[in-house]
C-alpha cells in the first residue's frame, strides 16, 4: 500500500507551486490567465490547434530535463505534478533586454497584430534550446501547430533562421536553471501517491504503474487522462464533466519502449514525439504519417495509448496497425490478456475493455524482408488537421508474381478502424498486376458504406480508397517518384 499526499507540486517559471484544491478539469491555460494572471499566453480555439497558448514544460527523463512545447489549453494543471512550467513571461535577454527569440521575431517583422506572437516565440524558443541553428525542415516542423492570421510565415521563419545570432542557449535563464530545476522536479515524485478531492471532482495520481493499475481496478468509473489531447476537447468544446479522473501522463513505466529484431512495443504512455525515433527505424513507411500527426505540440502530448484507447474511427494509429498485425495489451489489476489490436474495436465508441481494464502496451512485427507497406493519409489540410481517410496497405509478391499475403485497413470508411477484407479476398493469391486491381476494386463496396460528414462525402471517400489501393500498386512497380512529380 503506498503512502498518500494531497498537494500537488510543480515549478511555474521561478516559483514552487502546491496546490491542494484543484478540480480534474481546470485547464492550464485558464489557470495561468484567470488565477495567476499571466495573460502573455493567449486562448485562440481552446482546441489545440492554434498554438497560440503555447507554454513549455520541462519534465525529468532520466538524467535529463526536457522541455516540450504544448498548448496550455487543453492540458489539465493535475497533469502537471513533477514538471517546470515555462510561459513567455520567464523570458528575458540580458539587462532587461528581449530574450534574443524576441528580438529575432521584431527585427525580422514576425508580428503584426500579435496575438499568436507569443505562441510563436514559446515554440521557437524551445526549438532555440535544443537545436540552435535549425535547418528550414527543423523550422517548419517546429511551427506547424502555430497559426498566424495576419503577418504571413515567411517573415517569422526568417526570424528563426536569425535567431541563434542573437545569442546562444548556454547563456540563457533555462541552462543556468537547469540543473537546480532539474532536482526539484525529481524531488518531486517521493514515492506517494496524490488524491485530491471527492466524488466527481476527485483526482488521482498514482505512484507507479501497479498504483495505476490498482486505483483503475478498483475505480473503474474513474476517467484515465494521459496527454489529454482529445480528453481536452471534450472538456472546452462540449463541456463534458470528467471526472474522477487518474492522470497517467507522468508514469515513466507507460513510457517505455522494447526492441528486438522481430518486433516493437510500445508502452502506452509513449507521446508521437517519443516513439518517432523508433518509427523511423523500424518502420520508414511511417515516417510522413507520423509528421503530419496534429501540429508538434500535441505531438509532444499526445499518446499511442490514447490514440488506441480512443476508439476513433479516424484515428491514425489503428490502420498502419492493424496492416503490421498488432497486438494489444491489456492490463486489469494484476491481470494481463493478449488481444489482435483489430478485435480490439467493436462498434462506434465500442471497444473491448472491461471495466477497470487499460491498454498497457501495444506490440507492432517488424516487416519480414520483401513486404511493401504503405500508409497514405488523405486529409483537408497537410499538416494540423484529422485524417478524412486513411489506408494501410501491406503485401508480399511472391517468386512468381502472385500475391503471397495481403492485409488492407482503413480508418474513417466505417465506425471503426476496419480492415478491407473482401479486397484482400480478391488479391489474394491473384497475380500483382494492374488488371487484377481494376478487378478487386468493387470489393471496396463490400467492405465499406462510409459517410459523408464534414471532411468528405461518402463517394469521395469510396473513390479515393480505391485510387489509393492503384497508388500502392504503382509505388510497388518503382513508379512512386513519378506519382510524386505528377501530383506537384
Ligand atoms: C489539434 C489536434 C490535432 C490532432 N490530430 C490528430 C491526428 O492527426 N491524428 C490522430 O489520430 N489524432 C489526432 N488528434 C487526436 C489525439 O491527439 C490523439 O487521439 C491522441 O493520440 C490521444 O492521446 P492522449 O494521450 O492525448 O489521450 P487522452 O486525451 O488523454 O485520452 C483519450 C482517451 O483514451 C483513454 N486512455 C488514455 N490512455 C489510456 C490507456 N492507457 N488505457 C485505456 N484508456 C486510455 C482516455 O480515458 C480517453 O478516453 C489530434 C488532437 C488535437 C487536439
Ligand atoms: S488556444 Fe489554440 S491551441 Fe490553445
Ligand atoms: S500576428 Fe496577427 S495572428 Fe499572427
Amino acid at each position: 500500500m503506498v503512502e498518500v499526499s494531497n498537494t500537488i507540486r510543480f515549478l511555474l517559471n521561478g516559483e514552487e507551486v502546491a496546490l491542494t484544491d484543484v478540480a480534474p478539469d481546470l485547464t492550464l491555460l485558464d489557470w495561468l490567465r484567470l488565477e495567476r494572471r499571466l495573460r502573455g499566453s493567449k486562448e485562440g480555439c481552446a482546441e489545440g490547434d492554434c498554438g497560440a497558448c503555447t507554454v513549455l514544460v520541462g519534465r525529468v527523463a532520466g538524467d535529463e530535463i526536457i522541455y516540450d512545447s504544448v498548448t496550455a489549453c487543453i492540458r489539465f494543471v493535475a497533469s502537471l505534478h513533477g514538471t517546470h512550467v515555462v510561459t513567455v513571461e520567464h523570458l528575458r535577454g540580458e539587462n532587461g533586454a528581449l530574450h534574443p527569440v524576441q528580438q529575432a521575431m521584431v527585427d525580422y517583422h514576425g508580428s503584426q497584430c500579435g496575438f499568436c506572437t507569443p505562441g510563436f516565440v514559446m515554440s521557437l524558443y524551445g526549438l532555440w534550446m535544443r537545436d540552435p541553428h535549425p535547418s528550414r525542415p527543423a523550422i517548419e516542423k517546429a511551427l506547424q501547430g502555430n497559426l498566424c492570421r495576419c503577418t504571413g510565415y515567411a517573415p517569422i521563419i526568417r526570424a528563426a533562421e536569425a535567431m541563434s545570432q542573437y545569442g546562444a542557449p548556454q547563456g540563457d535563464v533555462l541552462w543556468a536553471e537547469r540543473i537546480a530545476v532539474k532536482d526539484k522536479v525529481r524531488a518531486i515524485f517521493d514515492g506517494r501517491r496524490v488524491e485530491i478531492g471527492e466524488g466527481a471532482n476527485k483526482i488521482f495520481i498514482p505512484a507507479n504503474l501497479d498504483d495505476f493499475a490498482e486505483i483503475y481496478a478498483a475505480h473503474p468509473e474513474a476517467r484515465i487522462v494521459a496527454g489529454s489531447t482529445d480528453v481536452g476537447l471534450w472538456v472546452t468544446k462540449f463541456m463534458r464533466a470528467i471526472g474522477p479522473v487518474i492522470f497517467t501522463g507522468h508514469l515513466q513505466e507507460l513510457k517505455r519502449i522494447a526492441e528486438n529484431n522481430s518486433e516493437v512495443r510500445l508502452y502506452a504512455g509513449v507521446t508521437y514525439s517519443e516513439a518517432l525515433p523508433v518509427i523511423e527505424a523500424g518502420f520508414p513507411q511511417l515516417k510522413e504519417l507520423w509528421n503530419r500527426f496534429a501540429g508538434e505540440q500535441v505531438r509532444n502530448m499526445g499518446t499511442i495509448g490514447g490514440n488506441i484507447a480512443n476508439g476513433s474511427p479516424i484515428g491514425d494509429t489503428p490502420p498502419p496497425f492493424i496492416a503490421l498485425g498488432a497486438k494489444l495489451h491489456l492490463r486489469q489489476g494484476s491481470h494481463r490478456r493478449e488481444i489482435k489490436l483489430e478485435d480490439f474495436f467493436i462498434d462506434y465508441g465500442k471497444q473491448d475493455r472491461r471495466p477497470g481494464e487499460f491498454v498497457e502496451s501495444v506490440t507492432l512485427p517488424l516487416l519480414p524482408a520483401g513486404e511493401k507497406f504503405a500508409t497514405y493519409k488523405i486529409s483537408k489540410r497537410r499538416e494540423e488537421d484529422i485524417s478524412a481517410l486513411c489506408g494501410a496497405f501491406r503485401v508480399f509478391v511472391n517468386d512468381v508474381g502472385r500475391v503471397g499475403m495481403v492485409r488492407i485497413a482503413f480508418g474513417g470508411m466505417a465506425a471503426t478502424p476496419k480492415r478491407a477484407k473482401a479486397v484482400e479476398a480478391a488479391l489474394d493469391g491473384k497475380r500483382w498486376t494492374m488488371d487484377t486491381i481494376e478487378a478487386a476494386l468493387p470489393a471496396f463496396a463490400e467492405d465499406f458504406q462510409p459517410i459523408t460528414d464534414m471532411r468528405a462525402s461518402k463517394e469521395y471517400r469510396l473513390l479515393a480508397a480505391q485510387n489509393l489501393l492503384k497508388r500502392f500498386f504503382l509505388e510497388t512497380q518503382g513508379q512512386g517518384e513519378r506519382l510524386k512529380r505528377e501530383v506537384a
